[in-house]
Formats: C-alpha cells, structure tokens, sequence
C-alpha cells in the first residue's frame, strides 16, 4: 500500500510500502528523516514515534504491552494517536493512511 509520511517540518513522502513490512523499515528505506529507528524495530528505542490517522488508527491492533512501555518514553509529546512505527505492519488496506511524525525522536 502507498502511506505518506508528514515530517514535523512539513515534508511528505509518498512511500509504497510492501505488505507485511513495518512502517518503520518502510521510512527508514524511503529516506524519511522523521524516524530514526535506532533499534532496528526490536521496540526498544522509542525513535520510530509516530501519529497515526484515525484510517490507521481503526485498521491497527491495539498496542501490546511492550509498546506501550516504550510509548512512556518517547522523546516528543506522546498523544492518544502516538504509535512506535516499528511495531506496526503493512496491508493491503492502509493504502492512503497517513502518518504524522514528531518534531525530535530524542
Ligand atoms: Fe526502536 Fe521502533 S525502531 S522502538
């Protein structure tokens, strides 16, 4: 599917993300300097901090406690919308999603 990235500067990059890859590898691959994703997506960084819209919002699983944990620590105001990139897989049915990225990771 085909996300777009909104970095806090305004920068949007239209990425064609393959199903089943997280959304984190996916901006990281794409040149997206809003993410970082210093861990490798092993959820435990918190520097793929990301603001989801409502779309992705209604598509994804709830956080899992591990996420959550790592949410407590991210670097930018942590909204109800925050998600870690990482922890959040591609389908087919995100195609138009987009997601907003915070001013610092750390
Ligand atoms: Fe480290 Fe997502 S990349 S928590």
């Amino acid at each position: 599917p085909t996300l777009t990235y909104v970095e806090a500067n305004g920068t949007r990059t239209e990425v064609d993300v393959p199903e089943g890859w997280n959304l984190m590898q996916a901006a990281t691959a794409n040149g997206v300097d809003g993410i970082l994703g210093e861990c490798g997506g092993s959820c435990a960084c918190a520097t793929c901090h990301c603001y989801v819209d409502d779309m992705l919002a209604a598509l994804l699983p709830p956080p899992s406690d591990g996420e959550l944990d790592m949410l407590a620590h991210v670097a930018a105001e942590r909204r109800p919308n925050s998600r870690l990139a990482c922890q959040l897989k591609a389908t087919a049915a995100m195609a138009g999603a987009v997601l907003t990225l915070p001013e610092t990771q750390e």
